[in-house]
């Protein structure tokens, strides 16, 4: 970009020009990228000359077939490894790069694993799955924590054509259990225990208590990876990873998957209870984790490179295993905390291994501006070059922070807006193209097509809140929902036809045709940048001993965003007390994690209802956001409002008895 162009961008807000300095080294420095990857000429060549950077085992005949929508497929015909490419691809030019740099929570402790060793450990832990009996479309489920054996299982069922469903570690016994039911997987592969704020998490126990709760499906074995010593039962099931791969071969053919062959699946909260099976296959995905990573993380040879999410996400499959590594870079992954064993440790992290692209979510953002600068003094920033966001809007009190203290004030920000759906990054800035606008995720990357949509289906006018679509398909999106076709069909096919995908936020353009994202318009809700489902959470409640009705809203949090608010009716004749309380904290955490854990627990002797008896949820998220109540007209039991108000303007958080 010329200095005169760089001018001539409108001053009128506090806008972030890209920094010369960063201009002058960037991958991508012509701006004609969007016009050419828009055009009809070069929607497809955009595409297909990243595809062309990968190895295809058979190259494809056509980059897309729409005889079925929305059952799109891309690249068809083609035939491609995904494992291969993020490994093998790379061993003559990197064999002894750095793949993975990975930092245990207690300090010290280090490995690194080259391209060479996770050619080896991946090979050899594959030809144990396939001792097995795992073959190409069998589900493995994988219960691990951020350590490296997560994405060596990930990239071994890769390898062999397995299907891997990564379930968050985090997640509880009965989430998992709920989780390898809808798959049917046969393997679970978990850990004896890892570290978490200074305390060994008894993983392993976990997971055998998600086998009792199996309904469907039938584990045959637990392999197990040992990483934290601490004491595990093991059955007959069990194997230990370490004992399994020790005589394995470390030579493993790869498989020759189709492009639209089953990559992974990968659980998110919807409309209902029942968590989605989101589908992803090979080859599009692929291409466009690469694709994407490349550009926005503008990625070098000598990059150091941090996701901090956790790979049990789509952000961790996508932006710390299969983009960095199809594109042969080194990735930092971290076990534990942030705070553990002190406020400062994501910046020792840094200047120890001189991480150079740092991505992380807004919710961690404002937990470090609370904590204050005085953790940073101590640490060397200097290697960092560019920084990104994921997950929720970021307020631009948290950018500008996060542009002043972490970057130094020279580093872009890519704040990049996607979903589970998506694959990857589909409205984001290119570091070096995209003038920045602190809180919103700016424009579609090259060869998406992104719109705001009015309730009729036509675009909104500049400042109009609208929900937010993709008028086509594109490489990296979801192919189905397992075992669910229907589902994937009315979820995100049929609010604007089959030709228009549905994403489920709210959003607004500006007059340059900036996107800000607004939130959420369907029942999933976002806490602390997790997504979760305010029916998941309501079942959950609704199990608990004398609970009759329950409803759950959120309100916002400085920190996580959002906060989780319950408002529970006890049964007839039951008095609520504390302890009451309690148990509904302590079995939402059972039953998804402790990712749910609610801010505040209300009871009361009602909810406000409509004459149709449906729960007001407008009028419970005002309360508890102490928000204007609003029109009360249609209550059938107004009443009911005013005494929960006053009872919630007196807690704070914890549990209330309304009344
Ligand atoms: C929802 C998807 C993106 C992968 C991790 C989360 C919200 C995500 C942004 C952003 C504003 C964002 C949306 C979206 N979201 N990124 N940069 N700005 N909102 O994936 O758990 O499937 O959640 O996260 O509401 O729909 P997910």
């Amino acid at each position: 970009m010329s200095d005169d162009e760089i001018k001539s961008f409108p001053e009128k807000k506090r806008m972030f020009y890209p920094p010369r300095k960063f201009v002058e080294q960037a991958n991508l420095r012509d701006p004609s990228v969007y016009s050419r990857a828009t055009s009809e000429e070069g929607w497809e060549i955009f595409w297909e000359d990243f595809a062309k950077d990968l190895e295809w085992i058979v190259p494809w005949e056509k980059f897309i077939d729409t005889s079925n929508i929305p059952f799109y497929k891309f690249f068809v015909g083609g035939r491609i490894n995904v494992s291969y490419n993020c490994i093998d691809r790379h061993l003559e030019t990197k064999r002894n790069k750095a793949a993975i740099i990975w930092e245990g929570e207690p300090e010290g402790e280090t490995r690194v694993l080259t391209y060479q060793d996770l050619y080896r450990e991946v090979s050899k832990f594959a030809n144990v799955l396939k001792s097995l009996g795992v073959g190409k479309g069998d589900r493995v489920a994988i219960y691990l924590p951020m350590i490296p054996e997560l994405p060596i299982a990930m990239l071994a069922c890769a390898r062999i054509g397995a299907v891997h469903s990564v379930v968050f570690a985090g997640f509880s016994s009965q989430a998992l259990a709920a989780r390898i039911d809808d798959a049917k997987a046969k393997i679970l592969i978990t850990c004896d225990g890892y570290y978490r704020r200074g305390k060994i998490i008894d993983q392993k126990a976990r997971a055998d208590e998600a086998l009792k709760h199996l309904k469907e499906a039938e584990i045959d074995h637990i392999i197990v990876a040992k990483r934290a010593e601490n004491e595990v039962v093991f059955s007959e099931k069990d194997l230990w990873w370490h004992e399994v791969v020790m005589d394995s071969s470390q030579k493993c053919t790869v498989e020759k998957m189709d492009a639209e062959d089953m990559h992974f699946i990968i659980y998110t909260s919807g409309t209902t209870g029942k968590p989605k099976g989101v589908v992803h296959t090979v080859g599009g995905y692929l291409v466009y984790a690469y694709a994407t990573t490349k550009t926005i993380f503008d990625l070098k040879e000598n990059d150091i490179y941090w996701c901090t999410a956790d790979i049990g996400w789509i952000t961790g499959h996508t932006y710390i295993v299969y983009g960095p590594l199809s594109n042969g870079a080194t990735i930092l992954m971290y076990e534990g905390a942030p705070d553990t064993p002190h406020k400062g440790r994501f910046w020792e992290i840094i200047e120890k291994h001189h991480v150079t692209i740092f991505y992380t979510a807004p919710t961690a953002i404002r937990l470090f501006m609370k904590w204050g600068e005085k953790y940073l003094e101590n640490y060397d920033l200097k290697s960092l070059r560019l920084l990104g966001s994921v997950g929720e809007p970021i307020n631009p009190e948290a950018w500008w922070w996060y542009h002043n203290n972490i970057g130094g004030g020279n580093c872009p920000i890519v704040d990049t807006w996607w979903q589970t759906e998506t694959g990857g990054a589909v409205i984001t800035p290119l570091p070096s193209l995209t003038p920045l606008k602190p809180g919103s995720a700016t424009k579609p990357f090259p060869g998406i097509f992104v719109d705001v949509f009015n309730e009729k289906g036509e675009p909104t006018k500049p400042g109009e809140r609208g929900y937010l679509v993709i008028k086509r398909p594109w490489p990296g999106m979801l192919r189905t929902l397992f075992k669910d076709p229907e589902r994937y069909v009315s979820t995100y096919w049929s609010r604007y036809g089959k030709e228009i995908y549905f994403s489920g936020d709210a959003a607004k353009k500006d007059e340059d045709g900036y996107i800000w994202v607004i939130g959420r318009v369907d029942d999933a809700i976002k806490v602390a940048g997790h997504r979760l489902s305010t029916m998941e959470i309501e079942s959950a409640v609704l199990e608990v001993k004398n609970v009759a009705e329950a409803a759950v809203v959120t309100r916002p949090h400085e920190i996580k965003g959002n906060e989780i608010v319950i408002y529970v009716t006890p049964k007839e004749g039951v008095e609520a007390d504390e302890e009451m309380g309690k148990k509904v904290i302590l079995h939402i955490r059972e039953a998804i994690g402790a990712i749910a854990t609610p801010g505040l627990v209300v009871f009361t002797s009602d909810l406000p209802k409509t004459r149709s008896g449906k729960i007001m949820r407008r009028i419970l998220r005002a309360i508890a956001s102490k928000d204007e109540i609003g029109d009360l007209s249609t209550l059938a039991n107004p009443e009911i409002v005013e005494t929960l108000d006053n009872s919630v303007k007196r807690g704070v958080s914890g549990v209330i008895i309304a009344g």
